[in-house]
């Protein structure tokens, strides 16, 4: 059999043993595992390793080794793109051919193509929640210096994300990375996006067997106006008089409750006015999953994270007394027995019964229904009650079309 050039990144196995010598679509290989699409030109499969299931895309050389090269600088820079594993080449075949290259990308875990999402001719209930995961990608995308160039509703993939659903990128074809965007450049972006949604909405209500001017084209256009307040509150400096610095602490605690953390401050006196402009730069939607991976270990989705970390000071409120609970120790020893006696007992059990869901967002599941339950009993209800409560019901999710204040999006 002939073995390609293979370009593999550490952590991922060698796929050796994979038949490149024939294009993917005429495998018969037992690692080929199927898995729901969005709408694409270049032939997609899916293998499953130990490791983990991979994608693998292929396209003529040229365009194979920029998508790597591209997902490989923007995984450095952001973790809302799809991670590179492996570039292939076939040096046998003409380069032009879409059979010559192919990159190999890591499955999005729990991730599902936006046909899930679809309801009565649009996104139904959960348009506010497209609004958001799409400005916050591209807001995203745009900090770390990518313009993309072709945001389509297929070329990302969705993530239930606590009451959120999280947005990641999937195709970096035509992406290109810069140091810093101009606003040329992100407006650019934006105008693409636009178009793309307004193709993508149309195709939407001619599958729901509806006419044209029933589609929502405005959703691109109202994704753009989310995008300019969120990227304005992101980039914007503060400048304030010298004895108004309580303000920069309330703009930290605003962007972090946007979920961004900051990186850098710079503060410089504003001209002879004697105010002081403040400059935050702030890195990627990561403040709360951060968080809760330092003080407990456990991997979460931005909001996924933000709703635990509640429900750990929510344990250490009420399991906490005995101890020095607002000390350091104190909140480590209580994130560790909310760990081992809820957490880990509750997502264990979620994943025998629902092997097809992401476990932590069945716990936000049931966090948000333990909520509504003692909402509506007017007290606290017992968590392990509430729990066993939750999965005689069905294990519910969250229900967009119904507003809850656990389902606390900040935007
Ligand atoms: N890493 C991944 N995890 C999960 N699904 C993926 C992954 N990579 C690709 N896909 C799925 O495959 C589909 C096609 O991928 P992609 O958009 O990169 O192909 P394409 O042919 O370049 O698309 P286009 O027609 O926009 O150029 C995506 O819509 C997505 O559903
Ligand atoms: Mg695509």
């Amino acid at each position: 059999m002939a073995v390609p050039e293979l370009h593999i990144l550490r952590g991922n196995p060698d796929f050796l043993d994979l038949p490149w010598d024939a294009p993917i679509l005429d495998w018969r290989d037992p690692h080929l595992v199927e898995m729901p699409t969005g709408i694409h030109r270049h032939p997609v499969e899916f293998v499953a390793y130990p490791e983990g299931i991979y994608a693998i895309k292929e396209l003529p050389v040229r365009l194979a080794r920029h998508e790597f090269k591209s997902l490989s600088k923007l995984a450095k820079r952001t973790t809302r793109s799809a991670k590179p594993a492996g570039l292939v080449i076939r040096p046998w075949a003409n380069p032009h051919e879409e059979y010559s290259g192919a990159i190999i990308t890591r499955f999005v875990d729990y991730a599902f193509p936006y046909r899930e999402l679809v309801s009565g001719g649009g996104f139904g209930s959960r348009r506010t929640q497209l609004l958001d995961a799409f400005a916050g990608l591209l807001v995203e995308l745009h900090l770390a210096g990518c313009f993309w160039g072709d945001c389509s509703l297929s070329n990302v993939l969705y993530r239930y994300d606590a009451a959120t659903i999280e947005a990641v990128m999937v195709d970096a074809e035509t992406s290109r990375l810069y140091d810093e965007l101009s606003d040329g450049q992100r407006l650019e972006d934006l105008e693409i996006m636009q178009v793309n949604l307004a193709g993508d909405m149309s195709d939407v209500a001619a599958s729901e067997g509806l006419d044209v001017d029933d589609a929502d084209l405005e959703l691109g256009f109202d994704i753009s106006d989310r995008y300019a307040t969120l990227w304005h509150e992101l980039t914007t400096d503060l400048v304030i008089a010298q004895d108004e610095r309580y303000l920069i602490g309330e703009r930290f605690a605003r962007l972090n409750d946007l979920g961004f953390a900051i990186d850098d401050v710079d503060v410089i006196p504003d001209g002879a006015s004697k105010r002081i402009r403040i400059s935050a730069s702030v890195g990627g939607r990561t403040f709360h999953s951060q968080r809760l991976r330092e003080r407990t270990g456990i991997d979460a989705a931005e909001n996924q994270a933000r709703q635990i970390l509640s429900d750990i000071r929510y344990h250490r409120a009420k399991h906490g007394e005995s101890g020095p609970s607002t000390s350091a120790t104190g909140k480590t020893v209580s994130a560790m027995h909310w760990r081992l006696n809820r957490f880990e007992p509750f997502t264990t059990r979620i994943a025998e019964l629902r092997p097809d869901i992401d476990p932590i967002q069945g716990f936000c599941d049931y966090l948000n229904f333990r909520f509504a339950l003692a909402s509506e009993q007017g007290r606290d209800v017992d968590s392990t009650v509430a729990f066993e409560e939750w999965i005689a019901v069905g294990m519910p999710g969250f229900d967009p079309g119904a507003t809850s204040p656990e389902a606390d999006s900040p935007r």
